[in-house]
């Protein structure tokens, strides 16, 4: 057990990314699935698994709309703008985050992720795991690109890793403050990247990141079945 045990727990949720792929005039997390927004949904599983405040990082222009749908949580969620890229909407988030000790990083593209994942991450972060990442086991055979031809690897080698993502919150903001020019597509690669070990625990098909059309039809049909 490390020093975080009865410490907050403080999540982002980055949501300012305008979706392009889902072909909407909506930023993709605001669209709604059985008639909850995205990043609601997302802030709701950031909740009942366990985390006491969320940054909820939203894009620029949709600031009012995005507080509008946080209305009722008053001090616990707190809407600010977003940057170019997904790091950068990080890092504005945890210049917002003073107390807690433990940091998860949630994509709101992720809004069916169950409760307990995130419990299971938080509870990774407090028996003294630095970054923490749920992962899952990659069903497609796999080929890595080579100049004009492609060559077979052994899927059984590789893992997919999903959000939220947990951290020790003085690790996340050193990671931050190295990254420079670097982009990174996740906050535990760049924990990796200042030799902060990250751990995995198991994911969930559930927590699958809704990118183009055919997942949101997937996530409206998985979220009808549940309500
Ligand atoms: O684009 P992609 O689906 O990989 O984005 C992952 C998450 O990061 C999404 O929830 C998106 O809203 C968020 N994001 C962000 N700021 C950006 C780009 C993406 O908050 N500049």
């Amino acid at each position: 057990m490390n020093s975080a045990t009865q410490d907050e727990v403080a999540a982002i949720v980055v949501a300012a990314g305008s979706g392009v792929r889902l072909g909407r005039e909506l930023p993709k997390a605001a669209i709604e699935i059985a008639g909850v927004p995205m990043v609601t949904r997302a802030v709701q599983a950031m909740f009942a698994g366990g985390v006491d405040r969320v940054i909820v990082v939203a894009p620029e222009a949709w600031i009012e709309q995005f507080a509008a749908f946080f209305a009722d949580y008053h001090e616990r969620v707190t809407v600010i703008p977003g940057g170019l890229l997904r790091q950068d909407s990080v890092r504005l988030g945890l210049a917002h985050i003073q107390d807690a000790n433990i940091v998860l990083v949630h994509d709101a593209a992720r809004p069916l992720v169950p409760p307990f994942i995130v419990d299971r991450v938080i509870e990774a972060v407090r028996d003294g795991a630095p970054a923490v990442i749920p992962v899952v086991a990659q069903v497609d055979s796999l080929r890595r690109i080579r100049r004009n031809w492609t060559v077979a690897v052994d899927r059984s080698t590789f893992l997919r890793v999903q959000t939220p993502q947990g951290f020790e919150a003085d690790g996340l903001r050193q990671a931050h403050s190295h990254v420079g020019d670097k982009e990174f597509t996740d906050d535990a690669t760049m924990c990796e990247a200042i030799d902060i070990p990250v751990i995995t625990v198991p994911g969930d098909s559930l927590a699958f990141k809704i990118t183009e059309p055919m997942d949101l039809v997937l996530a409206e049909v998985i979220a009808r079945g549940e309500s």
